[in-house]
């Protein structure tokens, strides 16, 4: 069959990934680049942004997810450089084996603020930068519906993601298209070198 990815396809779109500088989201950030995409990827440390979007040929950008006026702030200028955005992808995450017992509130709290409500803070700080139609691509995980030990943290927030897109999705579509991707466990990731060293 027909791959229905063409080359080109993605030409003059606009994408911006959060979290986009390294592994599974890195991929995506390039698999849009090679299709034509002007692509924008966003994490914390600017070496490693800046590594990741050179080697797309991408803008990288550097804020913390938890932060909404910095992620805000990235976003304006992927609209101001680029254009308005036709794909956001929101996959910055955190994680670590840890029993629940094991996990302050602090702990327990630093994931959650990375994966959702840095997911909140993307999708609602991204509405009006977004070209008509757009989609929003939310990276969630097993762990959303899968309830596996040592992981509290992050089954509670990837369940929270799970939630939030389909109230976005009720609340946005048509037009902005919300859905999540998630993926199975991928070799040679930082999560599974965490959840599987
Ligand atoms: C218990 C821990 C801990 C551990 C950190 N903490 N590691 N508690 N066990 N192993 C506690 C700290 O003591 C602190 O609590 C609190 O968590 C916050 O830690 P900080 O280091 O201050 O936080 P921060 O710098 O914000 O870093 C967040 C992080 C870090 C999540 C802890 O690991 C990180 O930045 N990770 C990003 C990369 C990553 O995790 N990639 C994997 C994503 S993949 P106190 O009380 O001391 O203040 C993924 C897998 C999906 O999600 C599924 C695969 C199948
Ligand atoms: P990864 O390589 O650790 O990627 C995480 C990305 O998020 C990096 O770009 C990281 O850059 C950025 N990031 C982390 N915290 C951030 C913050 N607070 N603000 C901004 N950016 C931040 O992870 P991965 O293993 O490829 O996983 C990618 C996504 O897929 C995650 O959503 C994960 O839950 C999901 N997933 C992974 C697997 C797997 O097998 N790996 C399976 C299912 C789902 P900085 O550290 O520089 O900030």
């Amino acid at each position: 069959m027909e791959s229905p990815f063409r080359e080109g396809l993605f030409e003059g779109k606009v994408v911006f990934v959060a979290g986009g500088t390294s592994g599974i989201n890195l991929g995506i950030a390039r698999r849009f680049a090679d299709l034509g995409a002007k692509v924008a990827v966003l994490g914390r440390d600017p070496d490693k942004a800046k590594a990741a979007a050179d080697s797309i040929g991408g803008l990288a950008l550097t804020a913390d997810v938890r932060d909404y006026g910095a992620t805000r702030t990235a976003m304006e200028r992927v609209r101001n450089e680029f254009g308005p955005m036709d794909v956001v992808v929101s996959g910055a995450a955190g994680n670590f084996l840890a029993p629940a017992l094991g996990m302050s509130a602090n702990a327990f709290k630093a994931v959650i603020d990375i994966d959702l409500l840095g997911t909140f803070n993307v999708f609602r700080g991204c509405h009006d930068l977004l070209a008509t139609p757009a989609s929003l691509i939310a990276i969630t995980a097993g762990q959303a519906v899968n309830a596996i030990g040592l992981q509290a943290h992050a089954c509670a927030a990837k369940a929270g993601i799970n939630q939030l897109v389909r109230v976005l999705a009720l609340e946005w579509g048509p037009d902005v298209r919300v859905n999540g991707i998630s993926p199975g466990p991928i070799a040679g990731t930082e999560g599974m070198e965490r959840l599987a060293p």
